[in-house]
């Protein structure tokens, strides 16, 4: 297969590319580079356009005959995505509205999405399946749930294929250190510990402490980035055998709260994490884990690179020593 890969420069976009090629396919890159970086592209071609430039992506549609689109590209971080609502909609609506126009253009019928938990806003139970209701806290959040509702319309009208895969915590690197994650800035938690390891970016502040959770700090459900790769091209496969718009939660199962983290990076390290308790950040649910059993059971998923020691081995050594 061909797969054009949206976002195909940034960190779980990158991934992908190589887990396609490593698969056997081939692969174009798609990205504008705002905020992917152009040396994670080693695996296919990279167009540089924007999503939200019809006539480049027309003219990328033209030059090549996609079997099926993984679209990655968005602005995705909570906090900004509440201070500047229209970029975020305007990103990552219209641009996936463009995108799913060009490939209708050329009669490209698969899309696997990148989402986000964020569509579910507070969780109302200690797990979250993909029946959970869907209240979403942010702009970014809302912007990932107006997508599926445009990919479920797409299916009834046009009979685009599609998989929504909601993503719990991304973390992690590749085994080899060849890509990782590389934010600017950087707002996720397992590389700010890092990162203060390091001596980068000052000490590591604690987002509140007075959690109902058991050491007062909030837990997430951190998933590798291998991982995530590979229930991409098992949902693109899955798309061969079935119609409409499908959703899958993407997560390991078991929480970590940010102590539990510190503990383990301090452990896999060997070094003292400097850290400091702050105030909540706003936003911030106490407890965010997914129940994964639809993506087990229909796509034949199952983490093996997801234990916490492992993704804190693989993202320590892509943040001591990264590429770009
Ligand atoms: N945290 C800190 N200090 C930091 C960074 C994070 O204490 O410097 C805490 C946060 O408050 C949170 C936890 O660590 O409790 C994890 O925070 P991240 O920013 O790493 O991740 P989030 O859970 O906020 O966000 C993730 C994805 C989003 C997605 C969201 C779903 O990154 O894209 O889950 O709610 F929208």
């Amino acid at each position: 297969m061909h797969v054009l890969i949206c976002g195909g420069a940034g960190y779980v976009g990158s991934h992908m590319a190589k887990c396609l090629s490593v698969a056997g396919h081939e692969v174009t890159v798609l990205d504008n580079l705002r905020t992917g970086h152009r040396e994670a592209v080693k695996w296919g071609d990279l167009a540089v356009a924007d999503l939200l430039d019809e006539r480049a992506l027309s003219l990328i549609f033209s030059r090549t005959q996609f079997d099926a689109v993984m679209h990655f590209s968005a602005l995705s971080l909570v906090g900004e995505s509440v201070t500047m609502p229209y970029e975020y909609y305007a990103t990552n609506v219209t641009g996936t509205v463009n995108l799913l126009r060009a490939m209708r253009a050329r009669d490209v019928r698969r899309l696997v999405f990148s989402s986000t938990a964020a569509v579910y806003g507070q969780p109302q139970s200690p797990l979250i399946d993909e029946d959970h209701p869907k209240l979403p806290m942010s702009p970014y959040g809302a912007s990932k749930l107006m997508v599926e509702r445009v990919l479920s319309d797409a299916a009834a009208a046009y009979g685009l294929r599609s998989a929504a895969l909601r993503y719990f915590n991304a973390a992690g690197a590749s085994a080899d250190g060849d890509i990782g994650e590389a934010h600017h800035p950087e707002t996720h938690l397992i590389p700010n510990v890092l990162r203060s390891v390091l001596g980068q970016g000052g000490r590591l502040k604690v987002f509140g402490g007075d959690y109902t959770t058991p050491d007062g700090t909030c837990v997430r459900d951190y998933v590798h980035v291998d991982d995530l790769a590979d229930a991409h091209l098992r949902a693109l496969h899955y798309l061969n055998g079935h119609d409409g718009a499908h959703a899958f939660n993407l997560g390991n199962g078991q929480g970590f709260s940010v102590r539990e983290v510190i503990a383990t990076v301090q452990r896999v390290t060997g070094c003292d994490v400097p850290f400091e308790m702050g105030a909540r950040r706003s936003g911030d649910p106490a407890v965010l884990v997914a129940a994964s059993a639809k993506a087990k059971t229909e796509l034949g998923w199952e983490p093996r690179h997801s234990g916490l020691d492992t993704i804190i081995e693989s993202a320590w050594r892509w943040h001591s020593n990264p590429a770009f």
